[in-house]
């Protein structure tokens, strides 16, 4: 038996996933090896009746008074338009553009500390016999509770690679929205906390400045919740190229670059009926395995509802009948927690942060109970919070999922924040709500099965490549 060699230098990275935003491919893009497929027609009518005229995008330019660029090429300021990483980040506003508040990172010492490879290289595999990394991507999210409580319950540690802003879920440091107090937790239960980068861009396709910038301003808001910042990341769509500078720019902030050996393609079979499938792939790799054993890097996703209530519970139970120990990446390659992550010395959490949001600024406050754009949920006497349907209201309906942060307050405790009036005015509300929470979140890889067969074959040859 012989080790696989665990670390690949030199190749650049293949995507097993595909971006769903594709905003600066050229049809003659030959630069990377990443392969893209868009999938921009699949715009709802109602977006698009309701924006009609105004497009946006490579023929036709940025979209007037910094509204955002839907992925289908219209302007607009709903939900719809504005979620990264869908959203056209070169020709308009996005939730991407919206950046966490206090001192910028880049001053933080980067030592390439331990013996883990940091980029350019990166990391497929664990190393220490018996261990088992599973890794979380997109979140936190509506779900992450309940994964915490199942993995306290198994006592289990895991892997987090947290997205800053992106699918309409506001900054993960923002007050009054659940997510920092989640990645605490998270923290806390010693799980380890990496980098997914700021709104989920393609790192590949983006310029060099908006790069440093997808992994700078995840920082920032981490800082802000943790006081550090991480040195492990992965990649969206683990797209991170040689040759677009990617790679190399990943050792530069000092990272580890941390893909998987088993993808339980659980973002294409989010359903009860489907799930199966993300455990049959987690099953089979554990069956095939050529030293008992032998460790895993499985990749999974906390923003899906059955990867968190149903494909997780099964992967804990397989992995300890069979003697695995679930850990964070950082132990899975025998890396000490202390070199997780760097500590920003001059990181104050007394001072209190101002978001930097530009929408944050001009706001009017509602009259007629609608929000979104420049109005304001915050002291209108329909409620302080603005659903995700563009209506005020106090219920958990306007002040939970789908809440917009930049108009008004989002969080469970609407109550203190009230200005009077009435509960809601929105009769869609409850409605909304139950549709939006069976969307399958936005930013998701596509599945493997669905990229054309002249791309599969091409994945193939890449794997035979590196197999070898
Ligand atoms: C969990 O997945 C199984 C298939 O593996 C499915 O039969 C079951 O209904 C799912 N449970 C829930 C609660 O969704
Ligand atoms: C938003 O507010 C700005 C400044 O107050 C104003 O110039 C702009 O026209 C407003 N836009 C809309 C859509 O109301
Ligand atoms: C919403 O507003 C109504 C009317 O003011 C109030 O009775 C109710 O308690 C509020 N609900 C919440 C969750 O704050």
């Amino acid at each position: 038996m012989h080790m696989r060699h665990l670390v690949v230098s030199g190749l650049g990275l293949v995507a097993c996933t595909t971006a769903r935003n594709i905003f600066n491919l050229h049809p003659d893009h030959q630069g990377t090896r990443v392969i893209s497929v868009a999938h921009g027609t699949a715009l709802p009518q109602e977006l698009v009746e309701r924006n009609s005229g105004a497009r946006c995008g490579l023929e036709f330019g940025k979209c007037p008074e910094d509204k955002c660029c839907s992925n289908a090429g219209y302007c607009g300021d709903t939900k719809n338009h504005c979620s990264s990483p869908d959203c056209q980040i070169d020709f308009g506003h996005c939730d991407a553009h919206d950046t966490p508040g206090g001192a910028p990172t880049d001053q933080i010492p980067r030592t390439l500390a331990g013996a883990v490879p940091y980029g350019p290289r990166f990391i497929r595999s664990c190393t220490v016999p018996g261990t088992i990394a599973l890794t979380f991507d997109d979140g936190p999210k509506e779900y992450t509770q309940d994964l915490l409580d199942l993995l306290d319950k198994y006592d289990a540690k895991v892997t987090f690679f947290v997205t800053g802003n992106n699918n309409a879920k506001g900054q993960i440091d923002s007050p009054g929205m659940p997510w920092a107090s989640l990645i605490q937790r998270m923290h806390r239960s010693g799980h380890q906390i990496a980098s997914h980068t700021w709104s989920h861009q393609d790192l590949s396709k983006v310029s060099e400045s908006q790069r440093r910038a997808q992994l700078l301003w995840n920082e920032v808001a981490l800082r802000n919740i943790l006081g550090a910042i991480p040195t492990y990341m992965r990649p969206p769509y683990s797209s991170c190229t040689e040759e677009s500078g990617c790679l190399k720019d990943m050792g530069t902030f000092g990272y580890h670059v941390i893909l998987y050996d088993i993808d339980t393609e659980d973002y294409s079979h989010d359903s009860p009926e489907a799930i199966q499938s993300s455990k049959d792939i987690f099953d089979r790799s554990l069956d095939s395995r050529d030293a008992f054993n032998r460790p895993w890097l499985v990749i999974a996703h906390d923003v899906h509802e059955q990867t968190v209530h149903n494909l997780t519970e099964h992967m804990l139970k397989r992995l300890t009948a069979e003697g695995y120990r679930a850990v964070t990446v950082g132990e899975c390659l025998g890396d000490p927690p202390e070199l997780w992550y760097r500590k920003d010395d001059n990181f104050d959490e007394r001072i209190p942060r101002q978001s930097k949001s530009k929408h944050s600024v001009t706001k009017t406050v509602s009259v007629d109970g609608m929000c979104g754009g420049n109005v304001t949920c915050l002291g209108s006497r329909f409620g302080p919070c603005c659903s995700d349907t563009g209506f005020c209201g106090n219920m958990s309906s306007f002040c939970g999922i789908g809440c917009r942060p930049d108009n008004g307050y989002c969080g469970d405790d609407a109550g203190s924040v009230m200005h009077g009036g009435g509960a809601s005015s929105d009769p869609n509300a409850g409605k909304s709500k139950s549709k939006s929470t069976k969307k399958p979140a936005k930013s998701e890889a596509r599945s493997l099965l669905q990229l054309s067969p002249s791309v599969a074959v091409l994945l193939l040859l890449f794997l035979v490549v590196l197999m070898d």
